[in-house]
């Protein structure tokens, strides 16, 4: 019986998700992808805290240098969140031969070119699917199942708080900081929940949606963000007398002579279809030329919603160890295209 060993990286809400999800699959998995996965090592920075949420708290370490050093660890899954420590992290386990799979889209958002160069540099594979949308399959559809198109737009609802609070306040007139609290204790928010309200957050998806989508590389730094720290009762009130929702829309368009990436608080006429995307949801449309319009719709954000795409790159990953064709996904070859500057409505 054939056992590939991964290491998580971070234990918190979607980490303790792919460990759930994990054993809920281990009968199962052999039988799919012709191995089974054995988490090896768990790294924290609190062991005692760790302990306390997985039966197995033999598994738990605070040394990265013990993963890295374990030639039987071939996949690492990081779930820590933040760029420092966990893009040297990433690039040394690359770099060490070692398959990354992550969540992580303030990384992928500003360093998925290099990274993806490094994974290609040392034939190893480096998936993301759970840095945009959570649970909803778009990175793989978009670089794969839609690579006969040309794309022109991207446009969605791609963070799950910022909809939430939307919709608690459109809904329930819930006020903008309980909603928010509320976001926060079901594992919606970020760490620092600032990426979130402000917009950050949807534009570092965006800027990996649109890197995919039109082949190019296109940088958090490209997106102009605006996020809803300013919309009120009132406005949501005045939307609703227009016949309209306010969403927070991520629009990637691609005009021939180049790329506009955004974020913003939009109306959108309550008969659309993402008027009623509500909650925790995500969706994104994306139109191409031969596919005409596709919609891609699920949970957002949370624990087995996201550890679902986790743990699908992983099944990836294992399939390309057995049949020998790692590193195939990671691609160097881009066309550098203009990003089109737009006004900037808040600093950031
Ligand atoms: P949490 O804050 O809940 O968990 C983070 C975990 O990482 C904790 O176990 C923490 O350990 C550990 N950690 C953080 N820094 C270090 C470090 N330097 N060394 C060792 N361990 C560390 O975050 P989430 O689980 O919510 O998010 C994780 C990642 O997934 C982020 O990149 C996030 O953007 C992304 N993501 C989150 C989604 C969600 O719905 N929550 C959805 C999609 C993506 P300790 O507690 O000991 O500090
Ligand atoms: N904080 C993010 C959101 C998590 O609310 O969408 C999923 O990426």
């Amino acid at each position: 019986k054939k056992v590939i060993k991964a290491a998580l990286l971070g234990l918190g809400t979607v980490g303790t998700g792919v460990y759930k999800v994990l054993k809920n699959q281990e009968e199962e998995m052999e039988q799919k992808i012709g191995a089974s996965v054995a988490v090896k090592k768990i790294l924290v920075r609190n062991l005692k805290k760790a302990a306390a949420k997985i039966p197995e708290p033999e598994l738990l370490t605070n040394s990265w240098q013990e993963i890295l050093e374990d030639e039987s660890i071939e996949i690492v899954i990081e779930v820590m969140g933040g760029i420092h420590p966990a893009k040297e992290y990433i690039t040394q386990a690359l770099c060490a031969g070692k398959h990354v799979v992550t969540a992580n889209k303030d990384l992928v958002a500003s360093f998925g070119g290099e990274l993806l160069d490094c994974a290609a540099e040392h034939h190893c594979d480096f998936l993301f699917e759970a840095s945009v949308a959570g649970g909803i399959p778009i990175i793989r559809p978009l670089k794969q199942c839609l690579a006969g198109n040309h794309i022109s737009e991207v446009v969605g609802i791609v963070n799950g708080t910022t909809n939430f609070i939307l919709t608690k306040m459109t809904q329930e007139h819930m006020e903008f900081a309980d909603a928010l609290a509320l976001a926060t204790r079901l594992g919606y928010a970020e760490a620092d929940p600032t990426a979130d309200i402000q917009g950050y957050d949807a534009g570092r998806k965006v800027a990996i949606m649109a890197s995919i989508a039109f082949n190019s590389r296109v940088t958090f730094e490209d997106v102009a963000t605006e996020g809803i720290t300013h919309i009120s009762s009132k406005d949501i009130r005045y939307a609703k007398e227009l016949g309209c929702v306010i969403k927070l829309l991520g629009v990637a368009k691609n005009t021939g002579d180049g790329i506009e990436v955004k974020v913003q608080p939009m109306l959108v006429p309550e008969g659309h279809p993402l008027a009623s995307v509500n909650d925790s949801f995500n969706a994104v449309f994306v139109h191409g030329d031969a596919v005409d319009d596709a919609m891609f719709y699920g949970r957002g954000a949370g624990e087995l919603p996201t550890a679902s795409a986790i743990v699908g790159d992983v099944f990836d990953i294992v399939r390309n160890i057995l049949f020998g064709c790692t590193g195939r996904i990671s691609c160097t070859c881009y066309k550098a295209l203009p990003i089109k500057k737009q006004e900037e409505t808040e600093s950031r």
